[in-house]
Parts: structure tokens; C-alpha cells; sequence
């Protein structure tokens, strides 16, 4: 039964004005998290090569990059560390005078009221790359939650203002949560890599962050993305062991998953649009395959209309800089 030619979708197509004013879906820069990668030294500025505009720094240079975001009024920054040595149970993770841990201080100081979250995993400081402990040729779950535990804790102590565990070890909410806890502080939040896939996108932030694994892969803990059931559930469970926001990622490759997501939960949904999301814009647009601005807007709009309240992305500055 055809309404036309009553019903002409066209109408509302013709002009930008009225185009503006039946879009559905917006984006503000409160809504955008910048991921930053912190190395020790001083005026570092290192571009990695898979991720143009993205840089290693030192902590003096990464203070400049926090201003830049408080200034642009992002929701946040997230913090991903590259330790003097690694070893193979990641101690600089957990230590006070760790990286991130300095950085942390650093940029409390200069710009209090910006949102800090830190990354919480142990692969950047593991000689072998795994997110964990390795017993028996695996990574040991449990002995890993304990470390991420400790982790945690020092983290908030430098002043996270959220921990974001990425780790995807079971049981590692309610650890970090009880680890927190017990340091005195119940007040910080844990934004948690919920349901994460073992994906071919996280390519380029391995060279970013040092953190490709030296045998095997990470099938062992993260998801396999053919599975949307078990990422609600891995959800549900994050939740249900206290995590105040839950991340999905790729973002792009699992829409589905937010969407369903922020259906069935309604609790705060993050995704992460991940290096190779961004990468693949990147690569595509410096061929003149596509236009990178167009391209910028279309995924993170889409992102944002499957149901991420926030969404973290190495697009965060320039995303915003255009929405002012
Ligand atoms: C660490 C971690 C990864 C990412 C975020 N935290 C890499 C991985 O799991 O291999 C990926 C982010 C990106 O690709 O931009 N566990």
C-alpha cells in the first residue's frame, strides 16, 4: 500500500537546514575519549608509523596533549603506557614510579578537571606481550587478576579518575573492584574492556604500544567476533561485578553488539574505535581512495547511533576541533 505520492521522504532532504534539523543522532566532544601512548624521557614526540597523527611522548609533551583536550572539551583521555623494560610479569604495570603512573600525576596537575582514565593491562609491560601471567604455555587468569588488582590500586593512587581494565581475564571486575576497595578507594570507577573480540584491527596499536605478543595469540582470552550472545554475557558479568561502564570493541565490526547492548543494560556504553579502524581511513585517504573527513563522520556516527554514549577514538581532537 503506497502512500505516494503523499509521502515524499525527499521533503526533508532538500536544504541543510532542514536537513540539520531531522538528524537524529549527534555528537558532542564531551562524548569523545583520546587514547595517548606515554614513553619515558623527555621531548619525545614520536610518530607511529601505522597511525599518522598519533605520537609516542614523554610525559612533558603528553601534558601539552591533555591541555589541547581540555581545551577542546573531550569527555577524557586514556592512558597507554611503554615501560623502561618489560618482564615477565609486567612489573613497571604495578609499580609507583611507573610510566603511566608519572603521567598520571603530571597531567592531574596541570589540568585537573580533564578526565584521566588509565588503561589497566599488563601486555605494554610483559616481555612476552601476553595480557597476563604465563603458567603452563597460557596465561594464568587468576594470578593475573591479582596483579591487575595491585595495578589498579596504584593507578588510582596517582589520581586516575577511571581504571580501564583491557585484559579480558575472567573474574578481573570484581578483583580490581575488591583491590580498590580495600586501598580506600571505592570512588573510582572501572570502565571495563567488556567484550572485547581478538581482532585484526588492534594491528597498528600493537606497534604503538610494543605489545605483539611473542608466541601464540590472544584466542585464548579475548573473543572470537562470530559471537554476539557471549559478548552480552561477558557484558552482563562485567556488570554484575561492579563495572560502571562497559566498553565494546572494534567498535565498526560490532555495531550489533552495542546496540544490543545498550538495549538490553541501559548502563553506559563506551566502544572503541580501534587503530585499525582508524588506520584503514587513514591508508585509504592518503591514496585518494576516500575522503577522510566524510569517512571520519559516517563511522563515528554510526557508532554513536548504534548506542555508544561514548566513544573512544584516535579521531577525538580533530573530531571535535570541527564540532566546537
Ligand atoms: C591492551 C589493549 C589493546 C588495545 C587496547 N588495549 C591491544 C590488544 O588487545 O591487543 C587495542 C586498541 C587499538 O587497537 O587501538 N590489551
Amino acid at each position: 500500500m503506497s502512500q505516494f505520492p503523499v509521502r515524499r521522504m525527499r521533503r526533508l532532504r532538500r536544504t541543510p537546514g532542514l536537513r540539520r534539523l531531522v538528524q537524529e543522532t549527534h555528537l558532542v566532544p564531551s562524548q569523545l575519549v583520546w587514547p595517548l601512548f606515554v614513553r619515558h624521557g623527555t621531548g619525545v614526540r614520536q610518530e607511529v608509523s601505522a597511525l599518522p597523527g598519533v605520537y609516542q611522548t614523554s610525559v612533558d609533551e603528553l601534558v601539552k596533549d591533555a591541555e589541547r583536550a581540555a581545551s577542546l572539551g573531550l569527555g577524557g583521555i586514556i592512558l597507554f603506557g611503554l615501560p623502561a623494560e618489560k618482564d615477565a610479569t609486567g612489573s613497571e604495570a604495578y609499580d609507583e614510579q611507573g610510566i603511566v603512573q608519572q603521567a598520571i600525576r603530571a597531567v592531574k596537575r596541570a589540568v585537573p578537571d580533564l578526565v584521566v582514565m588509565a588503561d589497566l593491562c599488563l601486555c605494554e609491560y610483559t616481555d612476552h606481550g601476553h595480557c597476563g601471567v604465563i603458567a603452563d604455555g597460557d596465561v594464568d587468569n587468576d594470578a593475573t587478576v591479582y596483579l591487575l588488582g595491585k595495578a589498579a590500586v596504584v593507578q588510582a593512587r596517582a589520581g586516575a579518575d577511571i581504571v580501564a581494565p583491557s585484559d579480558m581475564m575472567d573474574g578481573r571486575v570484581a578483583g580490581i573492584r575488591k583491590a580498590l576497595d580495600a586501598a580506600g578507594f571505592s570512588r573510582v570507577p572501572i570502565m571495563s574492556y567488556a567484550a572485547k573480540m581478538a581482532s585484526a584491527f588492534y594491528g597498528p596499536f600493537r606497534e604503538a604500544a610494543g605489545s605483539t605478543p611473542q608466541f601464540g595469540d590472544r584466542q585464548s582470552y579475548q573473543m572470537q567476533g562470530a559471537n554476539a550472545d557471549e559478548a552480552l554475557r561477558e557484558i552482563r558479568l562485567d556488570l554484575d561485578e561492579g563495572a560502571d561502564i562497559v566498553m565494546v570493541k572494534p567498535a565498526l565490526p560490532c555495531l550489533d553488539v552495542i546496540r544490543r547492548a545498550k538495549e538490553e543494560f541501559g548502563a553506559p556504553i563506551a566502544a572503541y574505535q580501534v587503530s585499525g579502524e582508524y588506520a584503514m581511513i587513514k591508508a585509504a585517504a592518503a591514496r585518494g581512495m576516500l575522503d577522510e573527513n566524510r569517512a571520519m563522520w559516517e563511522t563515528l556516527y554510526a557508532i554513536r547511533r548504534a548506542g555508544a554514549d561514548i566513544v573512544l577514538s584516535y579521531f577525538a581532537p580533530p573530531a571535535a576541533e570541527a564540532l566546537g
